[in-house]
């Protein structure tokens, strides 16, 4: 198993080890936004989780009995769960996409290192699906996820490769890493290049593919995970153009996934993005994936004036 350097394995290890026990349980979970899991665990009749789903899923607090001895053991050795009184509840959450699972931070994500994972990164590795079956990669292309968080978007974009396609996962979060690296040795992406660093900063080379799914709100706590930065959270998605488009190889793609606030009918993300995607003459595409994300965001003083958030794809191709 791969990690970035210097990191205690015993976070990864864990988390792998509780990841492939799950697949074995036949566990499955999909997560929802955080005000749909909110509503859900509301509901009479649901604060104690009664089985595998609502201990790594809803995030409840359980009993102890619930779960083997040696997982509670590896899990409370690793610091993935604390005590709620006299029950237990996990740090981490457990989700499946495509036949793989992940392992993210337990809802609420309120820890400024929290670990995402969540309806965006369904329809972001869709995107990623449809751009390579509408191209697949050569033999032997190079594939950087960066802000990689779970490490889905990179990891589920190796699976779909046929060859050997080398795998470079980068985020600014060393926890994200720590999880990152167990969710790809899960994959069998066991050979991933974990990279910590600021964007590009501390990956090396050109790629093939690379993709992003970036913080694109404005986080009223800044949380690393979700906030964007710039007047509308899309400081960040322009800095993955502008610095990117260096790092792709002849005939390489820039898949970008992010949000975009749709202030008096006008896409502010795609004036601040565009300049950037045509720089260089390249081939480029943008469009609305979903019209309608995130709404509850609306409610936030800094969205005063977004009638919508929609979820938008930018694709960047370089020439052969
Ligand atoms: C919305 S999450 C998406 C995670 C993952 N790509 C997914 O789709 O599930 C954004 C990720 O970008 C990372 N990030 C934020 N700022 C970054 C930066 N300056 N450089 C690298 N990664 C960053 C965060 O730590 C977080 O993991």
């Amino acid at each position: 198993m791969n990690a970035p350097a210097g990191q205690d394995l015993t976070v990864t290890q864990t988390l792998l080890q509780v990841a492939q026990w799950l697949l074995r349980e036949g566990y499955e979970f999909v997560t929802v936004t955080p005000a749909t899991h909110a509503r859900v665990n509301a509901r009479p009749g649901v604060a104690v989780a009664k089985d595998l789903r609502g201990i790594f899923g809803w995030s409840r607090p359980f009993e102890v009995s619930l779960l083997p001895r040696k997982i509670v053991g590896d899990l409370r050795g690793a610091g993935l769960i604390e005590s709620r009184g006299e029950l237990l509840r996990s740090k981490v959450r457990f989700s499946t996409l495509g036949g793989q699972i992940f392992a993210h931070s337990a809802y609420p994500t309120t820890e400024e290192d929290a670990v995402f994972f969540g309806p965006d990164t369904y329809r972001f590795v869709q995107l990623i699906r449809d751009e390579l079956q509408r191209e697949p990669l050569g033999q032997e292309g190079r594939i950087l996820d960066v802000g990689c968080g779970a490490g889905p978007g990179g990891i589920m974009a190796r699976l779909t490769c046929n060859g050997e396609a080398g795998l470079v996962l980068a985020d600014i979060n060393a926890r994200a890493l720590q999880f990152a690296a167990a969710n790809a040795a899960q994959a069998g992406c066991d050979r991933a290049d974990l990279r910590q660093g600021d964007l590009y900063g501390a990956v090396h080379g050109s790629f093939d593919l690379i993709v992003a799914n970036p913080p694109y709100l404005n986080d009223s706590l800044q949380r690393t995970y979700r906030h964007g930065g710039g007047r509308w959270g899309e400081a960040l998605g322009v800095r993955i153009v502008r610095e990117g488009l260096d790092r792709l190889a002849p005939g390489g793609r820039l898949v970008l996934y992010t949000g975009a606030a749709i202030v008096d009918g006008a896409d502010a993300v795609r004036e601040a993005l565009w300049p950037h995607a045509q720089r260089v003459g390249w081939e480029a595409r943008y469009w609305e994936m979903d019209p309608d994300v995130f709404g509850e965001e609306l409610e936030e003083s800094g969205y005063a004036e977004v009638e919508r958030i929609a979820a938008v794809a930018l694709v960047v191709q370089r020439p052969r």
